[in-house]
């Protein structure tokens, strides 16, 4: 009965009472010090960092592109089997479009007037033999270029390998042409033509900028010190930006990546929105462990013979391909994140005086001092025995 009675009026003197903090002021140069250089260091931190740089107050949002690309140039070859030869783009950019890249052809082994007939088979350990016993009939085999007749045939005078049913001739050398059969590809341009859109803020604008006119873009190639905003890009320039040498790199092949940064502040005009280039190597280049270099295809051109034969060119091609990347990130003044980084600031504001608490009570000389102040102590000895219990 006694003990219900007791808890109603803690209930009772709990509801009708009111709590303030008291408020310890130490008047300490040194404590004051460190109170207030955590507040600047607090607030530059909220101020420079969130504010300035990382622009707290804006809405962001990520760019949504397209690119198109449009190769020019003309090379010239002269070899023994093709005898002398112009390509132009329909000739080696390959395929004739493609979706933010383009294959430009720098080197090529040509295999003329193939048919499909019988001819020795390359030597190799699986085809290698002295007498017809050696070859299977209907055999085949990945690295294999045909199925075997089950004859063995003089391949050269010292060799003698299975003969197979293929595309003959066979392809036969191994190696790509050094220097490479384009060389004049370091001379082709591309424009690269991209448009951006930044939705959330219905923001549209393509790297052909307002104050370029069709005069200046007829002539114009991107050059970092005199043409940054020409969208026509010399080759070479674009390989030896990334470090790397044209000639050499044509040889095998290789992949380009050309990157258009598109960060834009939209607090700010609209042209100062400009695109920046950046080109890399994106084909992992080895030189301790060159296996299998750069970038090739096989690819052939069929036709029939005088005789309604079918026959094709086969063209095992080397050559660099360009992938085009847009990155971007655009800002916009927006409430919601102004809000949200200034209550994030102000409660970084009350953690100082946590730190200061800490330092005082812990570090400083006189924290036994301050430790008196601070901390009140009421003993419950009396009150356990108004209580009744000893
Ligand atoms: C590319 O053009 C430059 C300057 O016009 C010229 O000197 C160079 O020989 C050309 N390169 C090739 C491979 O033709």
């Amino acid at each position: 009965m006694t003990h219900e009675k007791g808890c109603c009026d803690s209930i009772c003197q709990c509801f009708f009472e009111y709590f303030t903090p008291k408020v310890l002021v130490i008047r300490s140069k040194k404590v004051g010090t460190i109170n207030r250089l955590t507040q600047a260091l607090v607030i530059a931190y909220v101020i420079g960092y969130v504010c300035v740089l990382k622009k707290g107050y804006q809405d962001t949002d990520t760019v949504l592109s397209s690119v198109t690309a449009k190769v020019k140039g003309i090379a010239l070859t002269n070899t023994s089997d093709l005898g002398l030869r112009i390509w132009d783009a329909a000739d080696y950019v390959i395929p004739p479009q493609g979706e933010n890249s383009f294959f430009v052809l720098t080197n090529l082994i040509v295999t003329l007037n193939q048919t499909q007939t019988t001819c020795a088979e390359k030597p190799s350990q699986a085809s290698i033999c002295s007498s017809d016993k050696d070859c299977k009939k209907g055999f085949r085999y990945t690295q294999g270029n045909g199925v075997q007749t089950g004859r063995c045939v003089n391949f050269s005078e010292s060799v003698k390998t299975c003969e197979v049913l293929a595309w003959c001739p066979l392809e036969n050398a191994t190696e790509p042409p050094n220097p490479p059969m384009l060389a004049d590809a370091e001379n082709f341009t591309v424009l690269i033509k991209n448009s951006v859109r930044y939705p959330k803020f219905n923001f549209n604008k393509r790297n052909i900028l307002p104050h370029i006119n069709s005069s200046y873009l007829s002539q114009c190639v991107f050059n970092r010190k005199t043409d940054p905003d020409c969208p026509i890009f010399r080759l070479k320039d674009i390989v030896e930006e990334a470090q790397e040498d044209f000639q050499t790199m044509a040889v095998h092949g290789g992949v380009m990546g050309v990157h258009i940064r598109w960060d834009c502040d939209l607090d700010m005009p609209k042209s100062w929105c400009v695109p920046k280039y950046a080109f890399r190597r994106l084909d992992n280049k080895d030189p301790d462990h060159n296996v299998a270099p750069g970038y090739n295809f096989r690819f052939a051109k069929y036709y029939k013979n005088g005789d309604g034969e079918e026959t094709r060119t086969l063209i095992k091609g080397y050559g660099i391909r360009f992938d085009v990347m847009v990155f971007g990130q655009a800002g916009k003044f927006n409430i919601v994140p102004t809000l949200l980084n200034v209550g994030a600031g102000l409660a970084l504001l009350g953690l100082v005086s946590v730190v200061c608490d800490w330092i005082v009570l812990t570090c400083m000389t006189k924290r036994n001092l301050y430790k008196e102040q601070k901390y009140s102590y009421v003993d419950d000895f009396g009150l356990l025995s108004d209580d009744g219990i000893p």
